[in-house]
């Protein structure tokens, strides 16, 4: 059975170069006529953060970073000291009830942490100058100003209704005004400046520090990546008329890649993920990367197989626990993978404490593998994500700035991902192990904090000199 399973779990060289060279197409097509090119499903979404910093921005900025575990805000002062930065902030639990509940409950939500912030900081919320706020709102958002997000389509299981097709920043706002009405004690004085993705941000607070920065990707709960285009290779804004270098960065929603199915290796279990989540058919490529899904799809194959009568895993044992859905996360399998004993104690430990099964040892080897199998295979499909941005632009040698609880923290991710790389870009083996790879994920800066307040920046001053 194991054989059966790393067949099916396992991307080979071939393949992977494959995905990437469909990708190349697709990222071209999604800058083209979006999604109503047939088979194009990349929204490549222009930002309208059109430079990079210079390492000279100046003042203080809050920035709101909605993302799909947490909400945190930041204060951040960047002071004209090359590239310097001091950051305060505070993160909320976004709770899981907000992420299927009303509009106005998160809206107001949000607002609420925002004044929370703010008056620790600052005191009196009536007595405060409005604070410049960049917003990081991470799901895929029509733009046709830096101040405006019209949502899509929810993505990381979020599910509210009466959000996607609409712009979200008066809902945003409407919630302020709504507390600053009541009391304006209890208001929040801040400005939305820009609404950013968290690639994004990832991409411009990286390229503060290192201008070899050309992608800022997150692997986290969810997948993506954003780079800086030319206005003249991006012909759904023919009609604006600007001049062909203009830069404008893209946020891809890559994990949007293949949602016609053309060529990702899907297994009946990722059928299953996307038949049972709120969006079927959407996020393909995201459902067999991101953290939110990796857990769940592990789950299901011990399911599978338990059930199997043929298969004997867990034979007379109740795994009620384990046909619960979502009931494994990302870091169940990061703790397997990460499991530092050979008779894989640990393993044993937390299948009997959180789902109650008793594994034999052959049955805890099979865990691991399987857990490698998953972790591998996310890592080599993230790799495709990344070639395909650096053949798009002719990229031979850069640095990707990379955040997210995937990248961080999953065992071996990043050296799963470079192997990859190497092997879809063809670079000739390595004479010391030392040496720096031509495309190197490198962990990124905050972009969400410090990225969103540098686009902030970067807007104001834009709008100072009228452009
Ligand atoms: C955080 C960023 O570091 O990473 C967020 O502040 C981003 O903006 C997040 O969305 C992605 O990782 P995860 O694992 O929380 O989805
Ligand atoms: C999802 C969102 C995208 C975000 C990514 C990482 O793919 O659609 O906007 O960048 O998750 O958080």
């Amino acid at each position: 059975q194991i054989k059966y399973i790393e067949e099916l779990f396992t991307v080979e060289t071939p393949k992977l170069k494959e995905i990437s060279d469909h990708f190349v197409n697709e990222l071209a097509k999604g800058l083209d006529l979006g999604l109503s090119v047939e088979g194009g499903s990349i929204p490549m979404n222009p930002t309208w953060v059109m430079s990079y910093p210079d390492g000279h921005e100046t003042g203080t900025f809050l920035a709101l970073d909605m993302g799909g575990t947490n909400l945190r805000v930041c204060e951040i002062t960047l002071t004209d000291q090359k590239s310097e930065f001091d950051i305060i902030q505070s993160k909320y639990r976004m709770p899981d009830e907000l992420k299927t509940g009303s509009s106005e409950e998160l809206w107001e939500y949000i607002a609420d942490c925002l004044h929370q912030f703010v008056e620790t900081h600052h005191g009196d919320c009536s007595k405060l100058d409005s604070i410049p706020l960049g917003f990081t709102f991470s799901y895929p958002a029509t733009q046709n100003y830096i101040d405006e997000g019209i949502l899509q389509r929810w993505t990381k299981g979020f599910d509210i209704s009466g959000v996607e097709g609409h712009n979200v920043v008066p809902m945003f706002e409407a919630a302020l005004a709504k507390r600053d009405k009541i009391d304006k004690k209890q208001g929040v004085p801040i400005k939305l400046t820009a609404l950013i993705n968290d690639t994004t941000g990832t991409l411009i607070a990286s390229a503060y520090t290192d201008t070899k920065m050309k992608i800022g990707c997150i692997f986290g709960t969810g997948c993506n990546a954003a780079y800086m285009e030319n206005a003249g290779s991006i012909p759904k804004l023919a009609h604006m008329n600007l001049p062909p270098d203009t830069p404008m960065a893209i946020n891809c929603e890559w994990g949007a890649f293949d949602n016609e199915h053309k060529v990702l290796p899907r297994t009946p279990y990722d059928l299953i993920i996307d038949r049972d989540s709120p969006r079927p058919g959407q996020q393909a490529f995201e459902k067999m990367i991101a953290g939110l899904y990796l857990g769940e799809i592990f789950r299901l194959v011990l399911v599978d197989l338990h059930d199997n009568k043929d298969i004997h895993i867990f034979e007379g044992q109740d795994i009620t626990a384990l046909r619960r859905p979502y009931s494994l996360d990302a870091s169940f399998l990061s703790a397997v993978e990460e499991d530092p004993f050979e008779n894989l104690q640990e393993t044993y430990d937390s299948f009997v404490a959180r789902l109650s099964i008793k594994c034999t040892l052959p049955e805890l080897e099979f865990i691991r593998r399987l857990a490698e199998l998953i972790g591998t295979r996310a890592a080599r499909l993230s790799a495709c994500g990344v070639a395909a941005v650096c053949k798009k632009k002719g990229y031979q040698s850069c640095h990707v700035g990379a955040d997210g609880s995937v990248f961080n923290k999953y065992p071996h991710f990043k050296a799963r991902g470079a192997v990859a790389l190497r092997e879809i870009l063809d670079w000739p083996a390595k004479s010391n192990p030392k040496e720096e790879d031509p495309v190197e994920i490198l962990a990124a800066e905050d972009g969400s904090g410090v990225g969103a307040a540098l686009i902030a920046a970067l807007t104001l001053k834009r709008v100072k000199e009228g452009n």
